[in-house]
């Protein structure tokens, strides 16, 4: 026998909910197939009512309230396309889950922010929320961490999870144009967030992390655990010296064991060109899993932009019309563990130094005897100026360290003294390299 139509109510009709009822529109017969039940959209809201949607919206019915959509008797399944961490959005998927409808939702600022008391709002209310399209766009790295590796003990995830800073950082490189011009050309296609300061200071990825963290190591949802760092620091000349040796640089989130603690960090990171990350340009996304039953496994694919984000929320709706309904956050909220923090401050790993140093004789070496207190040595160095006949101290000369491995406490009291010393022009720039 046939199951009733699963009834869909959209907010938001943007760059994700536009493409998600176009979507559903142009794959309505062959969804009906995949799940056994027509998924018919019925109802939608967003602000402005005229604005065109790419498809005729004239035979829905209309709210302007979000909040009275989500809990109308017109809907089976609310979808929340409009985003934001409170306000309206949050309003209404709690409306939503409290009237014991499922709510698919792309908001992983909602979920970083809410996502406990939200799923526990869903498990008491066996209602579903599902949120693939909030991590990574059209990759399932939501299914992959919660049901493909449920037989594994997770180890440490990575990867570039914000289209927008990987599309600008690899145009920077590649056409050395500037951040500004890239920014804006990431808003033109529909990438960036509504507030684009989200993207590129690292927020974004956080979010994301955050969200990767719990359904890794199955540990509470905490933001607040995470540290971040954006891209606004990269320079051209950062690019390119990482170029020279052998590195590109990009917006990484990680998470990782450390004992019984989670080392998560958001920031700009220099990744070998030999690795897969490295060779993940554009709005490319990619995470890799370390865990101990598949050992190494990334996947790849589109980050952000409308169609790729509808794929997931497409995926999250036919799961609905199937009528499955996982934990969802992987464990029942109340199974989750507290998540002990590793400080950025123990981190441990190489890093990237550049640095503005006054051309005087011994500036070089005193830096280096800074940082050979602290047991720092260096993978390489290198020092460049333009030809001239000897020093000249009212001129200063980029030198760029890599060191060894290290513990970040260490490198950070070492860079305070080469500061005090007196013997560079600007604050050095740090970049932290993962190698793997
Ligand atoms: P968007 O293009 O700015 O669209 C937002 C939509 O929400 C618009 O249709 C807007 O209405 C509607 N809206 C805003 N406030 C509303 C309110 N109070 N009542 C009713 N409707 C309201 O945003 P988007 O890029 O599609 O992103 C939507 C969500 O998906 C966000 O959570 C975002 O983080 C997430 N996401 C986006 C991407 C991406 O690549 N863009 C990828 C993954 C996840 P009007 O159209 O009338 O202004
Ligand atoms: N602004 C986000 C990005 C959208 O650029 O990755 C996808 O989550």
């Amino acid at each position: 026998m046939m199951l009733a139509p699963l009834r869909v109510g959209i907010a938001g009709l943007g760059t994700v909910g536009g493409s998600v009822l176009r979507r559903l529109h142009a794959q309505r017969t062959a969804l009906g197939q995949r799940t056994g039940r027509d998924i018919v959209v019925t109802a939608v809201s967003a602000r402005d009512r005229a604005k065109p949607r790419g498809m005729d919206v004239g035979a829905l019915h209309w709210f302007d309230d979000p909040v009275v959509l989500a809990t109308s008797d017109q809907i089976d399944l609310f979808v929340e396309l409009m985003g934001g961490s409170e306000g309206p959005a949050k309003v209404a998927v709690e409306a939503a889950l409290q009237a014991g409808k499922p709510v698919v939702t792309a908001n992983k600022a909602l979920l970083a922010h809410h996502g406990m008391a939200l799923a526990e709002l869903a498990e008491a209310k066996h209602a579903a929320l599902a949120f693939e399209a909030s991590v990574a766009g059209g990759i399932p790295i939501v299914k992959t961490l919660r049901e493909g590796l449920a037989g594994n003990q997770v180890e440490r995830v990575q990867g570039i999870l914000n289209g927008t800073c990987n599309y600008i950082l690899t145009r920077m490189e590649a056409e050395g144009l500037s951040f500004g011009d890239c920014l804006v050309e990431a808003q033109r296609l529909g990438y960036a967030e509504a507030d684009p300061t989200f993207d590129v200071d690292g927020f974004d990825t956080a979010h994301k992390l955050a969200i990767l963290t719990t359904l890794a190591f199955g540990v509470a949802l905490d933001i607040e655990a995470l540290h971040i760092e954006g891209i606004r620091s990269i320079t051209p000349a950062d690019l390119a010296a990482a170029d020279e040796l052998g590195y590109r640089i990009k917006l990484l989130g990680v998470a990782q064991r450390v004992g019984a603690r989670v080392d998560g960090r958001v920031h700009p990171t220099m990744v070998p060109k030999s690795t897969a990350l490295a060779q993940v340009g554009g709005v490319t996304n990619a995470v890799t899993i370390f865990a101990d039953a598949v050992r190494e496994l990334t996947l790849i694919g589109p980050g952000a932009g409308g169609e790729a984000t509808a794929s997931a929320v497409v995926a999250d709706i036919a799961d609905i019309a199937r009528g499955i309904r996982s934990a969802p956050l992987g464990l029942p909220v109340t199974a989750l563990g507290a998540a002990a923090t590793l400080p950025v401050s123990e981190h441990e790993g190489g890093f990237y130094i550049r640095l503005s140093v006054r051309d005087t004789p011994g500036a070089v070496a005193a830096i280096a005897a800074r940082m050979a207190e602290r047991s720092i040595s260096f993978e390489s160095i290198v020092q460049r100026h333009p030809p001239r006949h000897g020093p000249d101290p009212s001129d200063v000369v980029p030198v760029v360290l890599v060191t060894y491995r290290t513990v970040e406490s260490a490198l950070r009291d070492a860079l305070d003294a080469v500061v005090a010393d007196g013997y560079i022009a600007e604050l050095p720039q740090v970049i932290r390299i993962e190698r793997e």
